[in-house]
C-alpha cells in the first residue's frame, strides 16, 4: 500500500511502512491515484485528489480538522492515537499551572534582565498551589491524568462535563459553578461544535479574581479575543499551549507577565510521539492487511 505522509513522524515504527513518501500537503496539488494510505497531523484531508485512499492514519487524537464525515462517505478510515499521550499532557497542563500560578517564568525573566536586585524577602510572592482548588473541565483521560496528579499537590479537585459519573478523582459541578469556585481551571474536551466558544466572555468572567486557566486542549474552546482582554485587564492568570489560529498568537499576550506561553507542546516528549507514531504504523498495516484499523475514530 502506498502511504504518503506529511512528514517523517519520529520513532523506528516509521521505517516499518516499506512504501512511504513524505509530502506536505501544500506540495499536494496534483491526483495522485496511486495512494491508499495517508498520515497526517489533524490537518485537512484533500480527498478530491486521493481517489483511492482507504485510510488517513491520523498522528494525534484530536481531529477536529479532519472531515472525518466525509471520508466515511467515501468509505475511508480515519484514525487517531488516543491512549499514548494522556501522561504528556497532563504533565504539561500540571507544568503550565505551577508555572503560571508560582510566576515561575516571570521570574526566571526578571533574573535574565538583571532585576533582581534585592533580598529574597522583599516582594514577588505568588498564589499557593498546595491546597488550592482545581476545576477539570472535562473528566476524559487526559482529565483523568490531571486529577490523580492533583491528588499528589493536595489540591482539592472539581470537575465538570456533559455527563456526571461516579468517581472519587473530583466532585462534580456544573461549568459555571465550578469557574466560580475555583483558584484554577483546566481544559480537557475535544473541539467539537458544542465546545467551541465554550469559554465565552460572560463564562470568563465567573474566574475569580487571580484564577489561572490552563489550555493544553484547542484554542477555539475559548473566546480568545475575550480571553486575552481579561489577560489585558490582569485580572486572571494563564498558561496557554494551544491558540485559535496556530502558529499565531495574540501580540497582545507578548508583553504581559501573567500568561505562560508555549508553543503545542501537550504530547511533545519523544516517548510520546515514538508511540503515537508506532499506533499510526498499526493502522496503515492492519489496513494494508485487509484487518480493522486498531484505533478507528467512531463518528
Ligand atoms: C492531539 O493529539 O490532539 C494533540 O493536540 C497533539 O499534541
Amino acid at each position: 500500500m502506498r502511504v504518503l505522509s506529511t512528514r517523517r513522524y519520529p520513532g523506528p515504527a516509521f521505517d516499518e511502512l516499506a512504501d512511504v513518501e513524505v509530502c506536505s500537503l501544500a506540495e499536494l496539488t496534483e491526483p495522485r491515484p496511486d495512494v491508499e494510505g495517508l498520515i497526517v497531523a489533524n490537518e485537512p484531508v484533500p480527498l478530491e485528489l486521493l481517489p483511492n485512499l482507504r485510510i488517513v492514519a491520523n498522528f494525534s487524537v484530536g481531529y477536529d480538522r479532519i472531515d472525518v464525515a466525509a471520508c466515511a462517505a467515501r468509505g475511508v478510515v480515519v484514525t487517531n492515537t488516543p491512549g499514548v499521550l494522556d501522561a504528556a499532557t497532563a504533565d504539561l497542563a500540571f507544568a503550565l499551572l505551577l508555572a503560571a500560578r508560582r510566576r515561575v517564568v516571570e521570574g526566571d525573566r526578571l533574573v535574565r534582565r538583571g532585576d533582581w536586585g534585592s533580598s529574597w524577602a522583599d516582594g514577588f510572592v505568588a498564589e499557593e498551589v498546595t491546597g488550592s482548588t482545581l476545576g477539570i473541565v472535562g473528566l476524559g483521560r487526559i482529565g483523568r491524568a490531571v486529577a490523580r496528579r492533583a491528588q499528589g499537590f493536595e489540591l482539592r479537585v472539581l470537575y465538570t462535563q456533559r455527563t456526571e459519573i461516579a468517581t472519587d478523582l473530583a466532585e462534580y459541578r456544573d461549568l459555571d459553578t465550578l469557574l466560580a469556585e475555583c483558584d484554577a481551571v483546566t481544559l480537557h474536551v475535544p473541539l467539537t461544535p458544542e465546545t467551541r466558544g465554550l469559554l465565552d466572555a460572560r463564562r470568563l468572567s465567573l474566574l475569580r479574581d487571580g484564577a489561572c486557566l490552563v489550555n493544553t486542549a484547542r484554542g477555539e474552546i475559548v473566546d480568545e479575543d475575550a480571553l486575552v482582554a481579561e489577560l489585558v485587564s490582569g485580572r486572571i492568570r494563564a498558561g496557554l499551549d494551544v491558540f485559535a489560529h496556530e502558529p499565531h498568537v495574540p501580540r497582545a499576550l507578548f508583553e504581559l507577565e501573567n500568561v505562560v506561553l508555549t508553543p503545542h507542546l501537550g504530547s511533545a516528549t519523544r516517548q510520546t510521539r515514538e508511540a503515537m507514531t508506532r499506533i499510526v504504523v498499526d493502522n496503515l498495516l492492519a489496513v494494508a492487511r485487509g484487518e480493522p484499523p486498531v484505533t478507528p475514530v467512531v463518528l
